[in-house]
């Protein structure tokens, strides 16, 4: 079937850092050759004429996205025209999921389920929530029974709450999670996530919003699009730092990173989606610079998509996790350690699935340059 010749247009915004201001374009995509071309919304001029970008896929065009072009980190927006919104809004419905805290250890399984569904993880965050946040979370329960209970279970430890996106992703998603109560789950829908890891009417592993709207207002409730951002659960102690990569992120395998690494006793203290800018990662990976031959490489595959940040907690964690990593080189790690997280997940050098702190001295600024200084 030929591929349909159609144009997209959004509205997107770029931070000039050097002039300290945000620029508005309109981006126009064209599905049929996957080709940009952007216009200047202030001024009306042309600011880059039709250009071939192989590796943009509509896929990657929503609201709230962000790309990065020709070293721009771009977000996108709105939809710039009523085609493009009448088109994309059914197809690129969102909702929000949250991992409640007695199912946190299986974050791994349930992400792989997530991922194996075909749903897209466009945000992804732990919090912990007080009671005041809880109550507000839960406001449509106000005056309910089970109100007290409900509050004192959310907050009783850290909660995982996600952005999915994707064709009827409010429905498909509590499809996936089964009925509320968990014993009435494994009755009528066992392979369900709440039949699977939930334990009774309360304690259901994880919630999903009821409907487009409620999905809205939960989803700007953990990562609201202005104001500051919700606080995360970094620790900053006896920990490392460990990147899943964009590569391993978008093929689908950050749930089995995630379950291998709990499974081998490492505590995830705090773990958050992250699309990294230029200048960011540069700045990340500057002990590398001049010293590691694929530095650019590096810099851009972790620009190239989203990636999760996560703070590794154990003994002597910096040397501990960095065993479990393996060689850089995922084909020596398959030779010489066939059980680490490079040899089982990684493609190449550059491609290998995650980055950890190489030096232990380096770990704690690893983990604050993520959670203390771009999660702001
Ligand atoms: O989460 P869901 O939308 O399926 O159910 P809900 O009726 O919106 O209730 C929200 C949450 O309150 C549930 O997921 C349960 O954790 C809890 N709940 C409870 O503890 N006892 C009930 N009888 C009903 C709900
Ligand atoms: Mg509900």
């Amino acid at each position: 079937m030929a591929e349909s010749d159609d144009r997209y247009c959004f509205i997107v915004e770029w931070y000039d850092a050097f002039a300290a201001l945000v620029r508005r374009y309109q981006f126009l995509y064209y599905s049929k050759d996957k080709s940009v071309e952007m216009v200047d919304i202030k001024n009306h001029r042309m600011f880059l004429k039709r250009t071939k970008v192989d590796d943009i896929g509509l896929e990657d065009l929503y609201i709230g996205s962000t790309i990065n072009l020709f070293s721009r980190q771009l977000t996108f927006v709105d939809y710039g025209d009523d085609f493009t919104k009448n088109r994309l809004t059914m197809k690129k419905e969102k909702t929000l999921g949250m991992i409640k805290p007695d199912a946190v250890s299986k974050m791994g399984s349930i992400l792989d389920l997530i991922y194996a569904s075909g749903m897209k993880i466009t945000k992804l965050k732990m919090c912990h929530l007080n009671r005041n946040e809880a109550f507000e979370f839960y406001q449509e329960h106000q005056g309910k029974p089970f109100l007290d209970n409900l509050l004192s279970y959310i907050t009783s430890g850290p909660v995982i709450a996600f952005e999915l996106m994707g064709e009827g992703t409010v429905g498909r998603w509590r499809e996936l999670l089964g009925p509320t109560d968990s014993a009435v789950a494994r009755k009528e829908n066992p392979t369900s996530i709440r039949a699977r890891f939930g334990k009774d009417k309360t304690m259901n592993a994880c919630h999903g919003s009821d409907g487009v709207a409620t999905a809205a207002r939960e989803l700007e409730f953990f990562f609201p699009s202005v104001g500051p951002s919700r606080k995360n659960t970094a620790k900053f102690d006896d920990c490392t730092c460990c990147i899943i990569k964009p590569h391993a992120v978008l093929g689908g395998k950050a749930g089995r990173i995630i379950n291998a690494i709990t499974e081998a006793g490492f505590e995830i203290s705090m773990l958050q989606m992250f699309f990294m800018e230029k200048a960011n990662a540069e700045e990340f990976y500057e002990v590398y610079k001049g010293v590691v031959q694929e530095y650019n490489a590096m810099v851009n595959e972790l620009t190239s998509g989203p990636s999760i940040a996560m703070e590794i907690r154990a003994q002597n964690a910096p040397v501990a996790f960095r065993e479990m990593v393996g060689p850089a080189d995922p084909e020596i790690a398959r030779h010489l350690r066939p059980r680490t997280l490079r040899a089982l997940f990684g493609d190449d050098k550059v491609k290998n699935a995650v980055h950890c702190t190489d030096l232990p001295e380096d770990a704690l600024l690893e983990v604050e340059y993520f959670f203390k200084i771009l999660d702001r």
